[in-house]
């Protein structure tokens, strides 16, 4: 299983970076592969709206002189994604901003190539507006059929000067919480060893309609049901 962790935050070893590795810590643990790549003070361009990912085969971006195809290569090759970004006026970076696009609209146009990953998004934040700037990443993530695990409380982690959401010790809690949690689910979405993946949504549809079988079928037709396939 492999996760990647996206830096939103032009500021390296900054609060942004210090968030992401903690939810990385328990993944780790549980013997994720963990990447943590930065995006944020890297040349990477907002979409240009050419649409041209509609028109080809290959799952990339037609720009090609940044670095987003690089990163968006690994996001697929990955369960899980975390992204983070600084709070600038109540939003994400305009890094972040700029992978959000082109990562939603390239998804998109394959037929949703983020569909069943497991996605988190982790913000640093001063004073306020840090739930704004979580939400933008999280609405790409629900766009995109990408599932979103919850936590103790919104993923934030509260601090101005570079190291200092190293205090805020509740904010750091929760950061282990969620990378705890995307472990169980991420166990619990895997594939049993050398079995040929059908998908994971396949998988949660066949169980969920199993399920929903036996709660919402009566009980007479259930047994008719059965005795039928059985007799078949
Ligand atoms: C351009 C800019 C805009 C900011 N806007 C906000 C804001 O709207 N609300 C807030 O609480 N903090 C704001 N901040 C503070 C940062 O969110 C905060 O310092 C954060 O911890 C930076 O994370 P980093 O160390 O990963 O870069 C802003 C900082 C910058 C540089």
């Amino acid at each position: 299983m492999k996760v990647i962790a996206i830096n939103g935050s032009p500021r390296k070893g900054g609060n942004t970076e210090i968030l992401l590795k903690k939810v990385l810590v328990p993944l780790s643990a549980a013997g994720w592969d963990t990447e943590l790549v930065q995006i944020g003070g890297k040349k990477i361009r907002g979409c240009t709206a050419c649409y041209r990912c509609f028109e080809w085969d290959e799952p990339r971006c037609s720009i090609k002189t940044d670095i987003f195809n690089e990163v968006f290569e690994k996001v697929l090759a990955s369960q899980a994604i975390i992204l983070g970004s600084p709070t600038y006026f109540t939003d994400v970076s305009a890094e972040m901003k700029a992978f959000l696009d082109r990562a939603g609209f390239v998804s998109v146009a394959k037929g949703g190539l983020l569909r069943g990953k497991i996605g988190a998004a982790v913000v640093a934040v001063r004073r306020g507006g840090g739930t704004h700037a979580f939400d933008t990443m999280n609405h790409m993530f629900l766009m995109s059929g990408v599932i979103i695990p919850g936590s103790t409380y919104w993923n934030l982690g509260y601090g101005l000067d570079k190291g200092d959401v190293a205090s805020d010790a509740e904010g750091l809690r929760n950061m282990e919480d969620i990378g705890r949690t995307i472990a169980w689910l991420g166990a619990a979405m895997a594939p049993p060893h050398g079995h040929l993946s059908e998908g994971n949504n396949c998988r949660i549809m066949r169980s969920v309609s199993r399920k929903m079988f036996f709660v919402f079928t009566p009980h007479d037709l259930r047994l008719t049901l059965l005795k039928t396939i059985s007799d078949y």
